[in-house]
């Protein structure tokens, strides 16, 4: 095919599909060069917490440019930073009392790593440095971060630049790894830790990384079986192993908690945020440690000096207190559960009338949808149909972006797709979402070759 894309010098995830040229956005809505419109029912990748389009985001930047656009966090500080800073720790229900402001999630998670190695080393307990993570995670795109994650699909062409640390079966009620149900539970995959934990040699162990609910890898999967969380947390301080959750995709409000671990009612050591925490207006993110990391810190080397150049800028931190700020003046949280709580009831219906919707998952606006052969059997389709993909082109051609996902299975096996729109979404759009969905679904059921 000769493309238009031969003409351009971008490097584009796909070299051979043509992408609508995105010139607008406003609210859930992105309008291209031909004046079609889509509803963004993802908000990207679940990051555009505060829709699109917002003046008041862009008056932010502006006066912020104009202000101070950088000071170099090594020999500075700026009470942009000292602010978002301080609105983090009270949104956090005061838990992280130190927190470094950083560009992105992979970059916070990468962050999270070294104040828990800087923790230990601070501790006296030089040897340990591990991350140990759970198979079907996603913690980001660098070589350690991927190491961390556990998504084979997405691990496997950097397979050879990655280290082991260790990893265990993730919290995956739908497909328990140890056939167990909801009521049969007995946390076998929380208590999986602690001989992990022996195998890599405890005195080696770090940390243990976990995203409260499961974001494009596993699609809101989450313990449904209460105590999980209270679980880990016991065999972390048994043998001095710092809980790290990741919310880069959940925290800053998305599960309609500020972060997903107070809902779990559960104490992490350290918690990487991003994408919503700049409202879909800057790259941001962060991470944030509690008292009795930063203490040990503050007490012995009081120094935690590594960073990227960006980190810690005031641009970052002007954004992130106006989306904090946007968040709690229009009572964004609230509209997150009612929102949510209205999506997923919407959606179990929509799984009644469709033969390929298996499960649906997630809290809030963090809704993730599996799709089966068979709902009975639970089999998977084939691979080589691309279930998803084929159910993503439907949605753009219907004038919906959706985020999909593969892989939940065994890296490859298994299709779904994950929901986050916009916490300022209203009723009417959600309908539209679920109308959208219902027709592509329609679509892509009769297909030849899908149920025979
Ligand atoms: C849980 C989690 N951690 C880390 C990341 C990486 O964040 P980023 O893509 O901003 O680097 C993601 C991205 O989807 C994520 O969902």
């Amino acid at each position: 095919m000769t493309s238009v894309l031969q003409n351009q010098h971008v490097l584009y995830p796909q070299m051979n599909i043509e992408y609508p040229e995105i010139t607008k956005g406003d609210g859930v809505y992105l309008f291209d060069s031909n004046n079609n419109r889509y509803i963004d029912a993802a908000g990207g990748p679940v990051l555009c917490s505060l829709g699109y389009g917002l003046e008041e985001m862009g008056d932010i930047l502006r006066n912020q440019s104009n202000k101070l656009n950088f000071s170099y966090r090594m020999y500075s500080t700026t009470s942009e930073i000292i602010d978002a800073c301080a609105k983090i720790h009270h949104v956090s229900g005061n838990l992280l009392e130190k927190t470094m402001i950083v560009s992105g999630g992979t970059e916070a998670v990468e962050m999270a790593a070294k104040i828990a190695r800087t923790y230990h080393i601070d501790n006296g307990d030089p040897g340990k440095y591990k991350v140990i993570g759970r198979w079907i995670s996603y913690h980001g795109m660098s070589n350690s971060t991927l190491s961390w994650g556990g998504h084979l699909g997405r691990r496997k062409l950097w397979q050879p630049l990655l280290s082991e640390h260790g990893h265990i079966p993730p919290a995956y009620c739908y497909r328990c790894w140890y056939g167990k149900t909801p009521e049969s539970c007995s946390l076998d995959c929380a208590c999986a830790l602690e001989r992990e934990i022996q195998v890599q040699g405890p005195e080696t162990v770090s940390a243990f990384i976990a995203e409260p609910y499961s974001g494009n890898s596993l699609c809101g999967a989450h313990p449904q079986k209460p105590g999980y969380f209270q679980k880990i947390r016991e065999i972390c301080d048994k043998y001095n192993v710092l809980m790290i959750m990741d919310e880069v995709m959940t925290g800053v409000g998305r599960t309609g908690d500020w972060f997903a671990y107070q809902g779990y009612g559960v104490v992490p050591d350290i918690v990487t945020m991003g994408k919503a925490l700049g409202g879909g207006y800057f790259p941001v993110g962060g991470v944030g440690c509690s008292a009795k990391v930063s203490d040990v810190i503050e007490n012995n080397s009081a120094t935690f000096a590594p960073g990227f150049s960006w980190a810690g800028n005031p641009m970052a931190g002007a954004v992130i207190s106006a989306t904090i700020d946007y968040k709690i003046r229009h009572e964004l949280l609230e509209n997150v559960q009612s929102m949510g709580d209205y999506l997923m009831k919407e959606l179990r219906t929509l799984a009644s009338a469709h033969p390929s919707i298996g499960d649906v998952r997630g809290k809030g606006l963090l809704i993730g949808i599996e799709f089966v052969k068979s709902k009975e059997t639970k089999e998977p389709f084939d691979p080589a149909i691309q279930y998803q993909s084929l159910l993503v082109d439907a949605c753009k051609k219907n004038g919906m972006f959706i985020q999909s996902g593969s892989g939940n299975i065994d890296g490859i096996l298994g299709d779904m797709l994950l929901l986050g729109p916009a916490y300022t979404i209203r009723k009417s759009e959600i309908g539209e979402i679920v109308d959208k969905l219902d027709l592509s679904l329609s679509i892509v059921e009769k297909q030849p070759g899908i149920f025979d």
